[in-house]
């Protein structure tokens, strides 16, 4: 493994708290995500710890930050003064939030990172804020008048890659007919937001990370350096680590973009946020279809608090959306997507599952469970009728025996006796 190599020379030192910081956050990665540690390697980690425990003492020492260390532990936090405690210290965000601690957890590290220029490294399914979340990180920090701009490193075709970050220099390649500014340059003095960084394929990970190093780009055909000064924010919906395993993503490009690593919990971790989000879009969606909120059935209702939410907060805004349109003034099962119903309002959970390993996984499986779910009450109306429980859903009853046994569920169990 690879440690990363900041010894500084004797006698030099960073000392600023974001230095210190960065340091310290590249050693809690590289412990973190270590398979195995050699003894040299645990002697250069803890000479390192060691380093940067001197520095603070140095720093401490100088501007009494001892006094602040020593005052009183803080108290746990009473129910809702997280949230409040964030919204008074005028916290720039463009969604909803309640007290979900996890969610809380990602939104104060990005408080706290905003006013810095440390890279952030945003990671978590696909819909559950990454973009929103950068946005954050920029409206609150000091380059919130700046530019904000965003790059999709997995859209862009491997080939206009580097033309598309860095720019281009008329005539360097075949249709490079001007010169051309890139988004690093467009970002100068303000934020670029990296999204999908581990599609990035490897060679732009290498003249991303020279960026990185030095601030300075140089157009595609052009021996001309140009200072860049952007702050970086990098999500990933992919677990890079992993790529780096599989030797598809550099490990020091990692340890440089994640130095505040922030991670986004999926919908179905965080489902006391569901009220709040139900209620945030539907209004939304009436206002931007000009019509007065839909209300909900009781059973709907259930079921959007219940519901897995593979997409995770996208879905669930879409499917706000969709009730909007499609509902007079009350929503039902009815008006949801074929594909999620028929539902199941109450589904027992049973153990935790595994996380799905895709999207279409997840997908598969909350399909499943609202059709055993579904199969189950079915079963119970008709007191184990099969027969009869075909007749009223219109199905072929053996079709429906299949269906049964796929699930091992037996009708004889849903006899009343
Ligand atoms: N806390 C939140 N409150 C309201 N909307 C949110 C929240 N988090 C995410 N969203 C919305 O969910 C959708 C997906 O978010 P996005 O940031 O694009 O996700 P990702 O980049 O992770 O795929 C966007 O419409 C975004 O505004
Ligand atoms: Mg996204």
């Amino acid at each position: 493994m690879k440690l990363f190599n900041q010894d500084l020379p004797q006698g030099a030192s960073s000392m600023s708290y974001a230095g210190l910081l960065e340091r310290l956050e590249i050693l809690r990665s590289t412990l973190r995500w270590a398979s195995r540690l050699d003894r040299p390697d645990i002697e250069k980690l803890l000479r390192q710890a060691n380093a940067v425990r001197d520095e603070v003492m140095q720093l401490s020492h100088t501007e009494r930050f001892i006094q602040a260390v020593g005052s009183q532990a803080a108290p746990e936090p009473i129910p809702g003064e997280r949230r409040q405690a964030l919204l008074a210290r005028s916290f720039v965000f463009e969604g909803t939030f309640g007290d979900n601690p996890r969610l809380l957890d990602a939104l104060e590290i990005a408080e706290k990172a905003a006013p810095t220029d440390l890279p952030v490294l945003v990671d978590g399914e696909s819909g559950t804020g990454k973009e929103l979340m950068a946005k954050v990180i920029h409206a609150n920090g000091a380059r919130a008048d700046k530019a904000y701009i965003s790059v999709n490193c997995g859209a862009i075709p491997e080939s206009l890659i580097e033309s598309e970050l860095f720019g281009h220099k008329r005539g360097a390649f075949t249709g490079a007919a001007t010169d051309r500014k890139g988004k690093f340059e467009s970002a100068h003095k303000g934020t670029i937001f990296l999204d999908e960084i581990g599609e990035l394929p490897l060679q732009g990970q290498v003249k991303l990370l020279r960026v990185l190093q030095s601030h300075e780009i140089q157009r595609v055909g052009s021996d001309e350096t140009i200072a860049v000064d952007a702050r970086i924010v990098a999500a990933t919906n992919k677990n890079l680590r992993q790529l780096i395993e599989l030797g598809q993503f550099r490990e020091d490009l990692f340890y440089r973009l994640s130095v505040i690593h922030v991670t986004l919990p999926p919908l179905r971790e965080r489902k006391d946020e569901i009220p709040l989000l139900l209620a945030y879009y539907g209004d939304e969606a009436a206002e931007a279809l000009k019509r007065r909120p839909v209300a909900l059935t009781p059973v709907l209702r259930a079921f959007l608090l219940d519901y897995t939410y593979p997409g995770n907060i996208r879905e669930l805004r879409n499917l706000m959306y969709r009730l909007a349109c499609l509902a007079g003034d009350t929503a039902d099962i009815a008006h949801l997507p074929e594909d999620i119903r028929p539902v199941a309002p109450a589904r027992i959970e049973t153990a935790a599952p595994d996380p799905p390993a895709s999207l279409a996984e997840a997908k598969r499986a909350a399909s499943d469970d609202a059709e055993r779910a579904c199969l189950e009450r079915g079963l119970k109306d008709v007191g184990g009728t099969v027969a009869e429980l075909a007749r009223r859903w219109d199905m072929n009853r053996s079709h429906l025996q299949i269906l049964l046994k796929k699930h091992g569920l037996h009708s004889k169990d849903f006899r009343r006796h």
